[in-house]
């Protein structure tokens, strides 16, 4: 089965798209995930200089739900650029994005030599604040020939991840990665009374259990543009990426406009509406009772079986 699709003008051979995480910290994952089946790859987040490990960094929260506390990659950028990236390529690895944290106020050298090691993307995200990821986005769109994409969070204090988004978009950035885990919450080992976490012992929820949160995100903002967004936050199954509906991707996975099984959207979203705003179609399209989110129904004619 063909499941090619673009992601902003690239073409990837699957709608699939790896998030940043522990899997890209090393060629050697990046490429793995790409002979799995990925039709992009993110690496982790990469600093200038490595990110500490702390350990423990994931614990378990019930069943495929999560909290973890890891920085960036533990490779500082010069070794992906002179190493990893390259041998990503090398490996057979399919489009590369290079996930960036780095505040850049008016270099974007780092971005730069990314692509130039071959990155076929960047995507800027990591930990930024809002205000600093906008600012760093729209100087690293200016400055690399590559696709650009932001990844937004539901944590900032003052803007929401709708709101950020938006404002990306309005610097001209090629797509957005909506969302990041959820934070900052804590557990504890009830013997010791100690954080199960290490370092600091609190950290950023991610798995199923963010899912109506990343949908919710996904929706506003497909709403009000027509660029692409990279869904993510929650997917654990073929069924729960279909609930984006057909411009969405969700978790680490990109959905294209021909994959429809779901329905949170309208058949043709209206850029620049609004959601909620009364006279907006429904969910799921016009009047009477849609489908709810993550509800699945038959596929239109011409569209892709999941
Ligand atoms: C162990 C772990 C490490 C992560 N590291 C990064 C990272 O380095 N950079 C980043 O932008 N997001 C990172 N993320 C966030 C994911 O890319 C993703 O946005 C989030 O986990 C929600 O998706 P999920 O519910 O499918 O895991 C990490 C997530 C996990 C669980």
């Amino acid at each position: 089965m063909d499941l090619s699709v673009k992601l902003c003008g690239i073409s990837l051979a699957s709608p699939f798209v790896l998030g940043s995480g522990p899997l890209g910290n090393t060629a050697q994952g990046l490429a793995a995930c790409s002979t799995a089946g990925a039709g992009a790859v993110t690496t982790k987040t990469i600093y200038r200089r490595r990110s500490p490990v702390v350990s423990p960094c994931m614990i378990a929260q019930g069943a495929r739900t999560m909290l973890n506390n890891e920085g960036g990659s533990d490779l500082e950028a010069e070794v992906w650029i002179k190493e990893e990236l390259p041998k990503a390529k090398a490996m057979g690895a399919s489009v590369v994005i290079a996930n960036i944290g780095e505040y850049m106020e008016e270099d974007a050298r780092l971005a730069q030599d990314l692509v130039d090691a071959g990155a076929d993307m960047i995507e800027v995200g990591g930990y930024l604040e809002a205000e600093a990821l906008v600012e760093t986005a729209a100087l690293v769109k200016k400055s690399v020939s590559v696709p650009v994409i932001a990844k937004v969070s539901p944590n900032w204090e003052g803007v929401t991840a709708v709101e950020a988004a938006l404002r990306l978009l309005e610097e001209g950035l090629d797509g957005i990665t909506a969302m990041d885990s959820v934070g900052v919450g804590m557990r504890f080992d009830l013997g010791t009374g100690r954080p199960l976490l290490g370092g600091k012992g609190h950290g950023y929820i991610s798995g199923v259990g963010i899912l109506p949160l990343s949908l919710k995100t996904v929706y506003e903002i497909a709403q009000r543009t027509d660029r692409d967004i990279v869904g993510m936050g929650g997917i654990a199954s073929g069924l729960d990426a279909a609930a984006g509906g057909r411009r969405c991707l969700l978790r680490r996975m990109y959905l294209s406009d021909h994959v429809r099984a779901g329905g949170i959207l309208p058949a043709q979203p209206g850029a620049g509406a609004r959601a909620g705003e009364p006279g907006e179609p429904e969910p799921g399209g016009g009047a009477g009772p849609g489908p709810g989110c993550g509800d699945v129904r038959t596929p239109p004619a011409g569209s892709v079986p999941l």
